[in-house]
């Protein structure tokens, strides 16, 4: 392949495609190909697709088609759809798309030199989405070149066991997968060695870690939690995400044990009624998931929760709804992504019925995100008066002239500061106002 080829890649979805995108691009790299911001220039666009809701999969696909004008300007041009879209949709999207040249699945990514190679070659589409051959997330250093100096994510399983109803994730990131802890340890490791100050875990259940390794063997989450957390020079340490019925007593002692462990649990509820919970199959009451969040308290009281929120499930009565409303005044959290129940087949709520009207589902959705504002910002205005350690972002995007940390409960904090400030650096700051997205603070030490 000659040198000097420009690769742009758009991502939609979660941390995992995010992380998913670096090591494409990293990959690419070893092969000649320069990342672009400007997919006008790019000789090779890379769209890694989200499947999670209806309006994701549509964004993917309308971006993809939008592609067609540009195929047919520059015929060398290589087209590749990855993650959960091109997973589900394998040779369809090819039907669809025929100017895509390859459809690859989230499994095969370690493959894209050579599939980009036979690309160049070949005129017929190529798709990658098996998933039935025995698969093991390679240990492959992240560069520390390129991507974040400060934080960075770190993949410790792939797929999803646990099938609720509404999902698709398990269908298209298929069954969980534990990385070796090895290879996790090696590759956190490297990136704190190469100045890395932040860490996120990543997986869709990251609290059933290692439940497909052998017993014997086995290393569980909060114990890999404890061995990362002991690597020197790791400052802060985060994971996401979890499903409240596989929250262990041994998980939450964390939060009180390890230091580097910040203060923040996204602890997806999904709805405030039981019989919702059941017919999505998340197997846990309120009632449990309440003791847990007790607990939680308990063993760190700072601690800040948020979580996710889906109205209108199919069978979703007003009732129910009015639970969830109550369950956001109970637990108070300090932040929650909302939406619309969305019909993913092949997961099993589209044959339920008892479908939730549209307009109905829009009601429901406003009232709890206009609550939830509230309660937000009521959160947000309880740090007013503290002393808090920041972690610099850099310049803040929203408050001109000044500079953006975060804290270690995941607040987004803005300040004034005359000298020049580098992303990972540790400054001091006292909280002077709250805003819904943001809490501004007057600098104490640099
Ligand atoms: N693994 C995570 C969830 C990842 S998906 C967990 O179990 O918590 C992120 C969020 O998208 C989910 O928590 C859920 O609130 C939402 N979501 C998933 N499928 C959805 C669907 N079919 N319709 C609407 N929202 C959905
Ligand atoms: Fe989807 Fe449930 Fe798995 Fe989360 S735990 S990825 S919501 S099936
Ligand atoms: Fe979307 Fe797949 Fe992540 S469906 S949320 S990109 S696992």
């Amino acid at each position: 392949m000659s040198l000097n080829k420009l690769l742009y890649i758009e991502t939609f979805g979660c941390q995992m495609n995010d992380r998913d995108s670096e090591i494409m691009g990293q990959l690419l790299k070893q092969v000649s190909f320069e990342a672009t911001d400007d997919m006008n220039a790019a000789d090779a666009i890379i769209v890694n697709t989200c499947s999670i809701r209806g309006k994701a999969e549509q964004k993917a696909y309308s971006l993809l088609g939008a592609l067609r004008k540009k195929k047919k300007e520059n015929p060398n041009l290589i087209i590749a759809a990855t993650g959960c879209v091109a997973q589900q949709e394998g040779k369809t999207m090819l039907s669809r798309m025929p100017h895509v040249d390859l459809v690859i699945g989230p499994k095969h990514i370690y493959q894209l030199p050579a599939l980009f190679e036979r690309a160049a070659k070949q005129k017929k589409g190529i798709v990658a989405i098996d998933d039935a051959s025995p698969f093991r997330i390679p240990l492959f250093l992240p560069s520390l070149e390129t991507g974040l100096p400060h934080k960075r994510f770190v993949t410790i399983m792939q797929g999803c066991n646990n099938f609720c109803t509404y999902c698709i994730v398990p269908f298209t990131r298929g069954r969980e997968i534990s990385r070796e802890t090895g290879d996790i340890l090696c590759e956190v490791s490297h990136l704190v060695a190469g100045g890395v100050k932040e860490i996120t875990l990543l997986g869709q259940n990251v609290n059933s870690y290692g439940n497909d390794q052998p017993k014997e063997t086995r290393t569980n989450f909060a114990s890999l939690l404890r061995r990362v957390a002991a690597i020197k020079g790791l400052e802060r340490l985060r994971f996401t995400t979890s499903n409240p019925k596989d929250l262990s007593d041994e998980l939450m002692c964390c939060f009180a044990e390890l230091d580097v462990l910040c203060p923040h649990f996204h602890l997806p509820v999904q709805s405030g009624a039981n019989a919702v919970l059941k017919r999505m199959n998340r197997k846990y009451s309120i009632e449990s998931y309440l003791e847990k969040v007790e607990k939680l308290r308990g063993y760190c009281p700072e601690i800040v929760l948020t979580t996710d929120i889906i109205v209108g499930f199919p069978g979703e009565s007003e009732d129910d709804f009015a639970a969830t409303m109550g369950l956001i005044e109970k637990v108070r959290y300090h932040g929650a992504f909302s939406f619309k129940y969305s019909s993913r087949p092949p997961a099993k709520s589209c044959d339920f019925d008892e479908i939730v009207s549209e307009e109905d589902k829009s009601r429901r959705l406003a009232l709890l995100q206009c609550r939830q504002k509230e309660i937000t910002l009521e959160r947000h205005k309880e740090f007013i008066g503290q002393d808090v350690e920041l972690m610099v972002e850099g310049q803040s995007k929203a408050a001109h002239g000044q500079w953006a940390g975060r804290s270690d409960t995941n607040h987004i904090v803005n300040f004034h500061c005359q000298e020049t400030l580098v992303p990972g650096q540790i400054v001091r700051v006292i909280i002077t106002e709250a805003c819904f997205n943001s809490l501004r603070s007057t600098l104490v030490k640099l």
